[in-house]
């Protein structure tokens, strides 16, 4: 297989935590230098436009923005989003929205890009069932993207995923279901006294500062006054960055299981999967 190598390009890039769109950008690209615009907690975690205005150059293709915001838990406004579709339109640039939190929101109901008039011939619109209807893993979603981008797009979706499993087809025409709205109404008030409990939790902490998220269901609370960097305080109080294969045999090693099949056979026994 040859990759066609592309001129080098460039992409400003809001969305903090979703490393794996960075990644599609690269496969796509081939050579693609994401540009970061700060997110500031003094504006509640939303960007500047004129500062994504100034990051803005004539390798930029594409403009990536992700509200409500992993790991932040900032909104943006509709204003912001018309600044965004402003500088698109300006620069002839594709914008990529990630609004995979859409429906969990503690406030009014959050502005998404399909609330700006005419944007649809630039816009790569990604939604997914995985946190409205705490379906994460299950590996589907879907997209509102330009027709002519429809066959890149399938070319990537069928070479990356092949395609949704049918079971997960099923459920997710089910989470779609009249039904299953009280169901989300419950889990987001669940959230947010959980985000009320926590919020109030770290603010009464000295030293500690943590805006309230309108959005999403992360907290970013400010450490800086301890002087030390955010991985320094994730070690003193325990945290470890710890890979999934470590935390797996951990897990194992607690429960005094041997190998996965062990582990499965645990879960099943004890309930927490279905045979
Ligand atoms: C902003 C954002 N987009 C997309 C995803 C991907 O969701 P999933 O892979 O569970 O469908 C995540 C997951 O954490 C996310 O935070």
């Amino acid at each position: 297989m040859r990759l066609r190598r592309r001129r080098r390009c460039e992409v400003v890039d809001v969305s903090e935590a979703n490393l794996c769109l960075r990644d599609d950008v690269r496969v796509a690209v081939v050579r693609q230098v994401g540009v970061q615009v700060v997110l500031d907690e003094k504006r509640e975690f939303r960007f500047s436009l004129d500062e994504m205005a100034r990051r803005i150059t004539p390798k930029t293709k594409m403009i990536v923005i992700n509200t409500p915001q992993n790991p932040t838990g900032g909104v943006l406004t509709l204003d912001d989003l018309k600044g965004v579709a402003k500088l698109a339109r300006q620069h002839d640039l594709l914008i990529l929205s990630d609004e995979i939190y859409s429906e969990i929101y503690y406030g009014t109901p959050t502005a998404g890009m399909l609330d700006i008039p005419d944007i649809g011939d630039r816009l790569l619109l990604v939604n997914g069932f995985s946190k409205t209807y705490a379906m994460t893993g299950w590996r589907v979603g879907y997209s509102v993207v330009p027709k002519d981008l429809v066959p890149t797009v399938n070319l990537f979706m069928n070479n990356s995923v092949s395609s949704t499993s049918t079971f997960c087809q099923l459920a997710a025409i089910e989470a779609f279901s009249a039904e299953t709205a009280p169901i989300v109404a419950n889990m987001v008030q669940e959230f947010r006294k959980r985000r009320d409990v926590f919020v109030d939790g770290l603010n009464a902490i000295p030293g500690i500062r943590c805006l309230k998220p309108h959005g999403a269901f992360y907290l970013f609370p400010n450490v800086s006054s301890f002087g030390r960097t955010s991985k320094e305080i994730a070690r003193i109080v325990g945290v470890k960055p710890t890979s999934i294969d470590t935390y797996r045999s951990r897990i194992m090693a607690k429960l005094g299981v041997e190998d996965l099949c062990a582990l499965v056979r645990f879960a099943i026994r004890h309930g927490l999967l279905q045979a």
